[in-house]
């Protein structure tokens, strides 16, 4: 698989622009801002500063998402490796910085030597997340065995699938409800290509935020102190840094909305007065009005028997479901039927 890179974690990283997940930014970004509802791809959020601020984000008051998937993951560990008897080998769909991952694998390490792949599009992700996981290899009884993966989740999953041992089950982490980035047909289009990756017995931990109430959402979606908004504004300042767009970060507010039908937040950017934007890179143009917004993200909220649906619909029988009780969120453990 060429797009694969295998990551020694010591290499210097910027490799941010030369990345193959960089290719074809720019054509999905002239598109996006030609449609009528225009719109950015959300992987610009998560730049080297983006993911700090998403760091920030999760240490929020108002945002509960982060913590609830903690806990649970730290409550229910043992119960999750307990489900999946004999050799496990752990592969995580965005690495995140390992954090969360963390009870899990000091689960599986009481039981076995463990080997763990995370596949991120990002470098400096992977990095951190062998940084932090450092420590439980110095700490615990055995051996962590991390292998990072930077390419996309699909290619990442197919390649572990690749160098499993013929006795090992995957269990497949996809936390912090990243599903909820996917609108609902390509979410459950994506579950059915990742069982398709996988073999009978194979295990998914699918972490996914739960319908609240609206105030609450939208509280999360627009903190007090901002740091949502310049979340969200960093969008427009990624794509000036690294394809030359002139946009004016001081001309555009943070917005979140909750959409009722869809059960989701959007976040978008609201241009405050009738503006151009050029992208140096390739000439392309466009005009917003006052008023105008570029959508830059969808976090679908769902509920607990949608969630058992879709399993069955994308070839997993669903074996258990924990539910955290402060901030309404799901674990999902499937196994491949
Ligand atoms: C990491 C994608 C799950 O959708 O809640 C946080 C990102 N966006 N605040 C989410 C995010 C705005 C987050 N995910």
């Amino acid at each position: 698989m060429a797009l694969t890179r295998t990551l020694p974690f010591h290499d210097s990283g910027q490799l941010d622009a030369a990345s193959p997940a960089s290719s074809g930014l720019l054509t999905e970004v002239c598109q996006g801002l030609s449609k009528q509802q225009k719109e950015l791809p959300s992987r610009l959020l998560y730049d080297e500063l983006g993911s700090a601020l998403f760091e920030a984000i999760t240490l929020l008051p108002e945002y509960g998402l982060t913590r609830a998937d903690e806990r649970l993951l730290r409550t229910h560990a043992e119960a999750v490796i307990g489900q999946l008897p004999g050799p496990l080998l752990v592969t995580e769909l965005g690495s995140g910085t390992g954090k969360k991952t963390r009870p899990i694998l000091e689960a599986l390490q009481r039981r076995q030597p463990v080997r763990y792949f995370p596949i991120d599009i990002s470098t400096s992700a992977l990095r951190r997340c062998r940084q932090e996981l450092e420590e439980v290899t110095a700490a615990g009884p055995q051996r962590i065995h991390i292998v990072g993966l930077e390419t996309d989740y699909l290619n990442g999953l197919r390649e572990v699938a690749r160098q499993r041992h013929a006795e090992e089950r995957l269990l497949v982490l996809f936390l912090g409800s990243t599903i909820g980035n996917f609108d609902r047909p390509a979410a459950l289009a994506f579950l059915r290509e990742l069982r398709g990756a996988l073999r009978q017995g194979d295990a998914l931990l699918l972490g996914a935020d739960l319908e609240k109430p609206e105030a609450l959402l939208l509280s999360a979606y627009d903190d007090a102190l901002g740091v949502t908004a310049a979340f969200n504004l960093n969008v427009l300042g990624h794509a000036n840094r690294v394809l030359g767009a002139n946009f004016d970060l001081s001309a555009f507010r943070h917005q979140a909305r909750y959409d009722r039908r869809q059960r989701r937040i959007e976040m978008h950017v609201l241009s405050l007065r009738e503006q151009g934007v050029t992208i140096a890179k390739n000439g392309f143009s466009c005009h917003l009005r006052r008023g105008e917004t570029i959508w830059t993200e969808a976090s679908h909220k769902f509920n607990p028997e949608e969630l058992n649906a879709w399993a069955r619909h994308s070839g997993f029988l669903p074996r258990r479901q924990w539910v955290d009780q402060e901030w309404p969120f799901a674990e999902n453990l499937w196994l491949a039927d």
